[in-house]
């Protein structure tokens, strides 16, 4: 069983035994509500380090004011257990008031990357990822922390603020896990009704289109473009943005042929028991013999 830690100092005094015998220390934030793309996740910490630690907590600095925070799925049980059986040693699941004192009055800030995709439509949000991240980073002390590819923005975001404020934890980002059909596990998932659920098979189909023809040889944007935003159409589907940027920087738009590491991001809305979902995708473009696999293995799973 992991141990439970709710308040910052004993779990801080846990952190302090690891450094003094030495462990290394592997780091899983999360917002709970766990499913297999977290288990991945612990299962790499825990075969790279001694130690891993798992943060539960849902961060309401990180919604906006009309987004799924006060619905947004706990499972505190479940998320417990499935922390046990992939071996993590310790669970910090503190409450907001223990996270944010009432005199809290700090924000971590990154400009630009946080302007674009995602950013452009959640006002705010990276802030708060900025901000709970760090301060989650320096209560957990790791070696290493974990994150899903899935959020690849968010990656990109938190890699930048660790370099740029010299912090010593080196950030893994961990493939993306995905259902039979191709859908990224996510915890919004649950939101779903069934028929919501087909619709959103929709969202990988579109990534694998554009990937298959990106494998075939097509580097052209408007066609990569036309062949992934037809999946969509065939499910009545417009996406919030479809966008094609540069790995390494991506406040850069690419708008005419790929010609460097680019990744293909999606966010859409899908219609669910008369509210929307908003679910986000990506796929990476490029041709190296990992990423490549990684792409068959999508474009295999949305089209079989
Ligand atoms: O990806 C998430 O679950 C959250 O954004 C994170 C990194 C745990 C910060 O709250």
């Amino acid at each position: 069983m992991p141990q439970v830690f709710t308040r910052r100092h004993e779990f801080l005094n846990y952190i302090k035994e690891q450094k003094r015998n030495r462990n290394s220390i592997g780091f899983v934030p999360t917002m709970g509500a766990l499913h297999a793309g977290h288990a991945q996740l612990i299962k790499q910490s825990t075969s790279e380090n001694n130690c891993t630690v798992v943060s539960i907590f849902v961060n309401p600095k990180q919604f906006g004011p009309t987004e799924d925070f006060a619905k947004y799925p706990r499972t505190f049980q479940n998320d417990v257990d499935l922390i046990e059986s992939m071996g993590a040693q310790a669970v910090f699941s503190p409450t907001v008031e223990e996270m944010y004192p009432p005199l809290f009055a700090t924000q971590v800030s990154v400009t630009g990357i946080t302007e674009v995709l995602c950013g452009a439509y959640r006002p705010g949000h990276f802030n708060g990822v900025t901000t709970v991240v760090m301060l989650l980073m320096n209560l957990a002390q790791a070696d290493k922390m974990y994150l899903g590819q899935k959020d690849f923005q968010q990656v990109q975001v938190i890699k930048k603020m660790v370099q740029d404020l010299v912090h010593s934890t080196s950030i893994i980002m961990v493939p993306t896990i995905r259902e039979q059909d191709g859908l990224a596990l996510s915890s919004r998932n649950r939101y779903l009704s069934e028929e919501a659920r087909q619709i959103a098979s929709a969202v990988p189909k579109s990534l694998a289109a554009a990937a298959k023809l990106f494998l075939q040889g097509e580097n052209n944007i408007a066609k990569l473009t036309k062949a992934s935003q037809q999946e969509l159409s065939k499910f009545g589907l417009e996406p919030q943005y479809l966008e094609f940027r540069k790995v390494s920087d991506l406040t850069i738009k690419i708008d005419t042929n790929i010609q460097e590491e680019t990744v293909l991001a999606i966010a859409q809305f899908i219609e669910s028991n008369g509210s929307k979902v908003r679910l986000i995708d990506n796929v990476i473009l490029d041709n190296n013999s990992t990423n490549k696999q990684s792409l068959e293995d999508l474009i295999s799973r949305a089209f079989s």
